[in-house]
């Protein structure tokens, strides 16, 4: 069983076990008041939500993570760094250092967000096995961090102005080993107009059933307008190409959601 140390100072109990604290995430109702909502962003008022929103907001948002996770402990080698860009509240990287215990990886974390990185510090210092995580606060734009094993893309790249995304990509391909791994997950648009039309309807019904009202979730998407971007499958799949990816697969898709592992060549 999982558990987590929590330090005196947090007044939580030690040893809690990670489910049970897991249950303690505050639910996500920024989209029930009754204002017209501002532009999304990742500030103190939608981190404190945060965890909650990704769980019911995401579609098998937890399966990706071991996928991405099964992936780099076949591929990557003892010493390999793992970056996650956008990392927000660090959900994914202490889920890939304790599922990849045995592997001997470095995690980096890097958001621009205090807010978010203050929470994924905060996740992280409640964990055992955490001496190999760290974080850092900077526009992922604009990297160096050559010869990294693994670059985690999970729904950020959305964020990034569309103009703005061919270069970051090329920069991930240049500061990859060869035969390191980029994870790119994403919401995505589908180019048939009726098709389009229907995945959303699919997606606001998932969203419904995890507890959304009709009113919470057309607020949401006005608030995400003109900031959440998303490309199709097929454009990000070119992105990656133009950017010097030789292989590269779809390893899960959901409707208007997709997540595509692109390698380096050797
Ligand atoms: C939807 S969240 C990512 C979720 C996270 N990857 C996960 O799977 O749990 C997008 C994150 O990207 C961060 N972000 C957006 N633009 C950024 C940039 N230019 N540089 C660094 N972080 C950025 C935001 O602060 C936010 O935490």
């Amino acid at each position: 069983m999982v558990t987590l140390r929590a330090p005196d100072h947090h007044g939580l109990s030690i040893q809690e076990p990670l489910s049970k604290t897991m249950e303690k995430k505050k639910q996500d109702r920024l989209y029930q008041v009754d204002t017209v909502p501002e532009d999304f962003d990742f500030s103190e008022r939608v981190v404190e939500v945060f965890d909650d929103m990704l769980d019911r907001s995401i579609p098998h948002y937890h399966e990706v993570i071991k996928g991405i996770a099964t992936l780099m402990d076949i591929h990557l080698e003892a010493g390999d760094r793992v970056c996650d860009l956008g990392c927000a509240t660090g959900t994914p990287l202490l889920e890939f250092s304790r599922l990849l215990q045995h592997k001997d990886l470095q995690f980096l974390g890097i958001d621009n967000s205090l807010p978010m990185l203050e929470k994924a510090r905060l996740k992280t210092e409640l964990f055992s096995h955490t001496e190999n995580i760290s974080y850092r606060q900077a526009d992922i734009t604009s990297l160096e961090l050559p010869g990294t094993g693994a670059f985690i893309l999970n729904y950020t790249l959305q964020f990034i102005r569309p103009l703005v995304r061919p270069l970051l990509l090329k920069r991930l391909f240049d500061n990859l080993r060869p035969g390191g791994l980029l994870f790119l997950s994403e919401k995505t648009v589908e180019e048939q107009k009726m098709l389009n039309r229907s995945f959303i309807e699919v997606y606001h019904r998932f969203k419904r059933e995890k507890g959304y009202s009709d009113l919470e979730i057309a607020k949401k998407r006005e608030a995400l307008e003109n900031i959440l971007i998303p490309f199709s499958a097929e454009e990000n799949q070119k992105l990656l190409t133009d950017a010097g990816f030789d292989g590269l697969s779809v390893f899960f898709q959901w409707f208007n959601f997709c997540s595509i592992v692109a390698v380096k060549p050797r």
